[in-house]
């Protein structure tokens, strides 16, 4: 199984990417929230950009805002490979997955806890990806929710090739119940809470 580092609760973010490039992680995930499709505000554009930068990783975008148009037109990085955005967010999803495929990025669309993944079905043969949300967006650091395993399983039965993301509460302790469905985990605070990332992640990966 891949892992996607996301350095939400790093203390220091630029040093985490700069910790992150010295490490088998597969990506760097980037949680973007814009105050309104979630509680949290974090990070502004400027920001991004900067992580885009410094990061010798493939970057793994999560959009957990309710506008993504405004930042898929400003992202711009050759290192980025995949740009999340929501279900839930009520928009054009097929115009905005377009929007994404244009910039030359992979397309994920994210669903959360309580949305079912039968709601996506119509979108398995227009994106590259779907991200299952393992928690409630908007915060790092909490409780991986199990009963969200059967979303993964249930959507690998229906398109095998499908590559499936899993975010939230995801550690050392639980990884195990996810690797048969799961091809990329988003682990956040797991590794960013201990000072030797390559250990953390080595412990992950096998
Ligand atoms: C939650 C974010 C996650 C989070 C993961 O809204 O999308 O990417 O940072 O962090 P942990 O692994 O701490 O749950
Ligand atoms: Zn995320």
């Amino acid at each position: 199984m891949k892992i996607s580092t996301s350095i939400l609760s790093a203390k220091d973010r630029i040093e985490a990417v700069h910790k992150l490039n010295d490490t088998n992680t597969d990506y760097i995930h980037i949680d973007v929230m814009d105050g309104k499709f979630v509680p949290n505000y974090q990070m502004p554009i400027n920001e991004i950009l900067e992580y885009e930068k410094k990061s010798e990783k493939k970057l793994d975008i999560h959009l957990m805002v309710e506008n993504p148009e405004k930042y898929i037109k400003q992202l711009d990085n050759k290192n980025i490979e995949y740009i999340t955005i929501h279900y839930e967010i009520k928009k054009d999803l097929d115009k905005l997955i377009n929007l994404i495929k244009n910039k030359g990025y992979k397309t994920c669309i994210s669903i959360k806890p309580n949305t079912s993944e039968e709601e996506i079905y119509p979108y398995l043969n227009k994106v590259d990806m779907i991200l299952i949300m393992s928690v409630e967006p908007g915060l790092g650091g909490q409780a991986f929710m199990e009963s969200t395993i059967e979303k993964a399983k249930n959507i690998k039965k229906r398109k095998p090739k499908m590559t499936i993301e899993m975010d939230g509460g995801i550690k050392d302790t639980n990884i195990h119940k996810i690797k048969k469905y799961v091809d990329i985990a988003v682990v956040g605070s797991y590794i960013t809470n201990q000072d030797n990332y390559k250990r953390a992640i080595n412990i992950l990966k096998n």
